[in-house]
Parts: structure tokens; C-alpha cells; sequence
């Protein structure tokens, strides 16, 4: 389910108290420090790369989505998890962690516009047409980027999950499975990391969950991967035309982008890699080297404000950061820890133990190969 009919089906989902928005930022930060100090252990704050500095500053760990995974995965010692970051993470998180582990999400409203661009419906109405097309040749594989349905239809149908930084790997994996894949919801990363693999793009057809039919032109027979027709609304905005202008004012630029980015704008830069890859590579770049990065816009302003010494800009100038992620700032953080303090959680994200044992199929066969 995605997060706008969760939050129509719950009655417990509500909007924080208004005196939040009257406190100043010295206030909060004072509270979630006793807080933090109070609950020790029992208290877990991982935080994604994206997220504002604001909140970040208090992660206990950060991290992109493996290795968040792989926190959650590990931390037997929280009782709480108050995950920053978005609402497919803090499921992942509840579906890894035991039961006694309470998982929260500050905002409910901090969704994913990519995981909502695939549903239950449009999935199984396409995978009944993938089933009479290809009969059992085909596999199917979800970016963690996508509901924890989703996750566990994959992990029924023998696939696994991806991120980001194992989508390579794992698509190689699918290929000794069967002889074909089916890549969830994100068009740009299945692409990209098929053509990694020697896969050319006539083999690769895409599904139009919408419109409910394929966009190919060859013959399905010969179609390796069946790419799902969705995207991330961040990473899609940097364009081949980014990287021409660069290249055309700062020839001396090297670029390097996320593997979310459209298949042109991956081919036309220097580097690709995922949220970990971009961060190391700057990292260890040297002094004076200059970079222009294609990821969401507090990641990239926190990589340029740690890298004085290097010249860093985004690849597209009028970038703005993941709106979703953005909705986790410091009220959102104090309501949800005050909330525990009181022994009255708000926005717990649970998800249902029939969901959850066929979606950590999917989980485990990536953990176990991460
Ligand atoms: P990674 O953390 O896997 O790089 O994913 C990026 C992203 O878009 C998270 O929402
Ligand atoms: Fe979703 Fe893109 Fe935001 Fe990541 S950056 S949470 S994929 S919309």
C-alpha cells in the first residue's frame, strides 16, 4: 500500500501539534539531546544521506538504503527506531527488526514518488500479461524503492530486491535464475545497470503501467529485460543538456552522477554510482580537483560544504533537494521522540506479517549477496 491510501485507511496518523512550529531551533536541539541521553540504547536514529542537516546531526548512523538495511537488519538492542529517511526504509526497517521493535516515521508524509508509481493492481494485471507472453522465463526484481507489497510479491515470484549500490550484482544473479527480468519501479536503473551488462537497449522493452502495454518496438521474444515505467522525480531532472553546459562553461569539470539518472545522462558523464560510490569517490578525489554531482541537494551541499578544497556544484544549478525526504526536520524529529518519552508512539509504520514474510524473501536473497 502506498503511503496516501495508509494514511486514508489509519485513524492513528496525525498532524503534529502546533506549539512545535513556536519553538526555536536552540529549544529542539536541547530536548532531543535529553532525549537521546534519557533513552540510551533503547533508541535507534538512523538517518539516509539525504536527509537536512538539521536532523541529520543526530543520526546514531548514516547511511544509504543497504546499509540502513543492514543496520536495521543487525540492532537487537533498540526498542525504538526512529528512521529518517522515507516510508519504504522505515518499512524495510519494521519488516527486518523484531517484533518488540517499534519502528517510526517522524512525518507519514514523507513517501516516495517513485515507489507510488507502482501498485499492487497495475503489477499483477502486468505480470498476468508477462506470464502469457514469456510463460516462467522471467524473474521479477524491485529497487527497495518501492512498497513493501511489491517487495513481497518479488520475493513470492523467486526475485530479490536491489539497491542502488548491488543492482549490478544482483541482475546478474536474476540472469542465472531466468532468462529474462522484470525491473521494478525504476526504468533508469534497470537501465542503466542492464547496459552495464552488456545487455543493449533493443533487448530491453519497457511496461507502461499506466496505459497497461509494453513500449518496444523489436520482437518481445528477444526482450532480456522488461523495465518498469517509473522514475525518481529528483535524479530525472538532470538532463544530457546539464551535462552539454558544463562540459561547454567548465570543460575541466569531471562529472559524476546517481544510476536514478536517465540513461543519457549517465552515458555523456564521467562517472556513475550510487549515493556510497559519489561520496567515496569526492572523498578521496584530490585537493583542487573539481566535480559536478548529479544526486538529490542536501547531499550535495553537505559533500561541498566537506570538501573545501575542491570545487563542487550540482550538475543541474536549479536542483532543489527530495521533497519527501525534506519533510523529516527537527519538529517532525522532537514530536516523534517526545512521543516515546510519553509512552505514546505516533506514527508507527507496521507492516503485516503476511506482507512481511514473502517481502524479506526478497530482502534475504539480496542481504544474503550484498
Ligand atoms: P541509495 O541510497 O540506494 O543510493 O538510493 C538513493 C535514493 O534515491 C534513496 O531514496
Ligand atoms: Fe524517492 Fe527520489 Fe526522493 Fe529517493 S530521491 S526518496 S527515489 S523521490
Amino acid at each position: 500500500m502506498n503511503i496516501l491510501e495508509e494514511m486514508k485507511q489509519r485513524t492513528d496518523v496525525v498532524s503534529i501539534p502546533e506549539h512545535y512550529k513556536q519553538m526555536t531551533m536552540e529549544e529542539m536541539k536541547k530536548r532531543v539531546i535529553e532525549i537521546k541521553a534519557k533513552l540510551g540504547k533503547q533508541l535507534y536514529l538512523p538517518c539516509h544521506h539525504y536527509q537536512k542537516d538539521e536532523v541529520v546531526q543526530f543520526a546514531d548512523d548514516i547511511g544509504d538504503s543497504l546499509k540502513l538495511a543492514q543496520l536495521s537488519a543487525q540492532n537487537k538492542e533498540a526498542k525504538f527506531i526512529v528512521f529518517c529517511g522515507v516510508h519504504f526504509m522505515a518499512e524495510t526497517a519494521d519488516m527486518l527488526t523484531e517484533d518488540r521493535q517499534v519502528v517510526l516515521l517522524p512525518d507519514m508524509r514523507a513517501g516516495c514518488s517513485m515507489a507510488d508509481m507502482a501498485d499492487m493492481h497495475q503489477t499483477d494485471r502486468c505480470w498476468s500479461v508477462l506470464q502469457n507472453t514469456f510463460g516462467d522465463t522471467i524473474l521479477p526484481l524491485t529497487y527497495v524503492n518501492s512498497t513493501a507489497a511489491i517487495k513481497a510479491f518479488v520475493g513470492r515470484n523467486g526475485g530479490a530486491t536491489v539497491t542502488s549500490s548491488n543492482a549490478k550484482r544482483m541482475l546478474e544473479w536474476a540472469f542465472t535464475q531466468k532468462e529474462r527480468v522484470l525491473f521494478l519501479p525504476d526504468q533508469h536503473l534497470g537501465r542503466n545497470t542492464a547496459y552495464n551488462l552488456d545487455i543493449p537497449l533493443d533487448k530491453m522493452a519497457v511496461w507502461d503501467p499506466i496505459n497497461h502495454c509494453f513500449e518496444y518496438d523489436g520482437n518481445l521474444e528477444e526482450a532480456k529485460i522488461i523495465l518498469w515505467k517509473g522514475h525518481c522525480s529528483v535524479h530525472q531532472n538532470f538532463t544530457a543538456e546539464n551535462v552539454e553546459e558544463i562540459r561547454k562553461t567548465k570543460p575541466d569539470m569531471n562529472i559524476i552522477v546517481h544510476p536514478e539518472c536517465p540513461f543519457e545522462t549517465v552515458e555523456l558523464s564521467d562517472y556513475a554510482g550510487a549515493t556510497s560510490f559519489i561520496i567515496n569517490t569526492i572523498e578521496n578525489a584530490p585537493s583542487g580537483s573539481k566535480w559536478a554531482i548529479g544526486t538529490e541537494m542536501n547531499l550535495v551541499q553537505r559533500i561541498i560544504d566537506q570538501h573545501p578544497d575542491k570545487e563542487i556544484c550540482s550538475l543541474n544549478p536549479h536542483m532543489c533537494p527530495c521533497m519527501t525526504m525534506n519533510r523529516i526536520d527537527l519538529p517532525h524529529l522532537l514530536w516523534s521522540l517526545e512521543s516515546i518519552e510519553r509512552g505514546e508512539t505516533v506514527n508507527q509504520v507496521t507492516v503485516s506479517n503476511a506482507i512481511t514474510t514473502d517481502a524479506v524473501l526478497a530482502l534475504n536473497r539480496m542481504l544474503e549477496r550484498a
